[in-house]
């Protein structure tokens, strides 16, 4: 390859050339075709090349290109304002909009650590995060994440954010049982808000369902009335981070639908923009809202890009292209099957410890002993070799995205996290499943 002036996130690693999508299939430029099983990072929702989301960013860069949030607003941000509250949960009918996923969670501290002043709660502005969590690459966000590798190449510059135990029963940090629990990684919720002192905590950050921190872990539903009693209980706000699992990828429009229970902030990003345009959203209670109106009616937060018409307008038209074509409502449905399918992966290969998650957001974590639940040395980085087998050495390339789980629980982990886009057939899924298959033998035949 000639030589290039990138500067890659890995200088070892050899990145093929993206030529083309359509659907769920992307293509390099040698013609090699790939199955996308994570949706890129679980972005790409609604699959590669849909004309009416190119046609809107076409439409808009020529119409209007830019505008500050400080001067105008414009069209595609009324009107997606407007479509992505009107499914949101009751009160929750305001929205700021941002690039991505890590600004929207930003922003949504700020919002929170400000709404506390205007209540003249000055010393609010501590953020608990859990210990199995990811909220994006800033300093504010890695501070209330638990990926050890990732804080600690910043140490003095991470926050010393309290953070508590995941309800991810799996491995059960608590090292208890569910039901017999009594969700105590909830309680610690509570224990660490009054050793912090209430009067300190702004808010309480956590990912309803485990993205790539934990593959795909959903919580007992107790876990979530619990969380926001307490919360309640001490003026703290609830944000949910939906970056990834929101926006449809469980089967309902956020994560938290499935359990009843609403979130005071709620962050979107990833299939927000659905990979065509950067774009993140933080959505706002009523009561949030009401405390800037009725008091200094300002936000002393901004971004450039913030509310950007070209970003909108493809946000938009993802919108409408879910809502024509029932994506949510699909999602339901194929995630069972999809699950069902891995499922029959995982009995005839005692590596797959186990499978996890809902809607079409499902994990697989690999083990050495499914009974101990023992995982394989990191040296091994098992997760990765079946990633790079699946993409690189099969008859066909399949995509999936990894993760090793170093994070506050200290163990690194081997995830797959198996994410297609909305669109998928179930043809596609079963050659999905057959790749990745494939892709997990081929690794077990090398570690033999
Ligand atoms: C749960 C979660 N929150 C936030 C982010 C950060 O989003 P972005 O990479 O768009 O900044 C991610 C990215 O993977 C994520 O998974």
């Amino acid at each position: 390859m000639k030589h290039s002036n990138v500067f890659y996130r890995s200088l070892e690693k050899k990145y093929p050339l993206l030529d083309r999508g359509e659907g769920i299939f992307v293509w390099d430029d040698c013609g090699r075709r790939y199955l996308d099983g994570a949706s890129g990072c679980v972005v790409t929702n609604i699959g590669y090349g849909v004309q009416s989301v190119a046609e809107a960013l076409y439409k808009e860069a020529r119409q209007t290109g830019f505008s500050h949030g400080t001067t105008f607003t414009n069209r595609p941000q009324e009107e997606l304002a407007r479509l992505v509250t009107e499914d949101a949960p009751p009160g929750m009918d305001y929205v700021y909009f941002v690039s991505g996923g890590t600004e929207a969670n930003e922003t949504a501290f700020s919002l929170a650590i400000q709404y506390h002043r205007q209540k003249s709660n000055h010393k609010k502005w501590k953020i608990i995060g859990r210990r199995l969590s990811y909220h994006g690459s800033s300093f504010a966000t890695l501070s209330t994440a638990g990926n050890i590798e990732r804080r600690s190449l910043y140490s003095p510059l991470v926050m010393p954010f309290p953070l508590v135990p995941a309800p991810h029963c799996y491995r059960c940090y608590c090292g208890a049982t569910y039901p017999e629990c009594g969700i105590s990684c909830a309680r610690e919720l509570e224990n660490t808000i009054l050793a912090e002192g209430p009067e300190n905590v702004a808010a309480f950050i956590f990912e309803p369902i485990i993205g790539t921190s934990a593959a795909a872990s959903v919580p007992p539903a107790e876990y979530f009335t619990m969380v926001r009693d307490i919360c309640d209980r001490y003026d703290v706000l609830m944000i949910t981070d939906e970056v990834l699992c929101g926006y449809g990828r469980s089967g309902l429009y956020m994560a938290m639908d499935h359990f009843g229970v609403s979130a005071d902030l709620v962050t979107l990003g990833k299939g927000l923009g659905g990979g065509y345009a950067p774009l993140g959203a933080v959505l706002m209670q009523e009561k949030v809202y009401e405390i800037f109106n009725n008091n200094t009616r300002n936000f002393i937060h901004g971004y450039s890009y913030q509310g950007n018409p070209v970003s909108c307008a493809a946000g938009v038209a993802v919108n409408l292209y879910i809502k024509e074509n029932n994506l949510f409502q699909q999602v339901e449905e194929k995630g069972r099957y999809l699950k069902g399918k891995l499922n029959e992966v995982a009995a005839g290969r005692p590596i797959v410890g186990d499978v996890r998650g809902m809607g079409l957001l499902l994990g697989l974590e690999l083990v050495k002993d499914r009974e101990t639940r023992e995982s394989y040395p990191a040296s091994i980085a098992l997760a990765e070799k079946v990633r790079a087998i699946a993409m690189h050495e099969l008859d066909e390339g399949l995509l999936v995205y990894t993760g090793v789980g170093r994070t506050a629980d200290i163990f690194p982990r081997d995830y797959l996290l198996v994410a297609p886009p909305f669109v998928i057939e179930k043809a596609e899924m079963d050659l999905l499943v057959d790749l990745l298959a494939g892709a997990v033998d081929k690794a077990c035949e090398s570690l033999a």
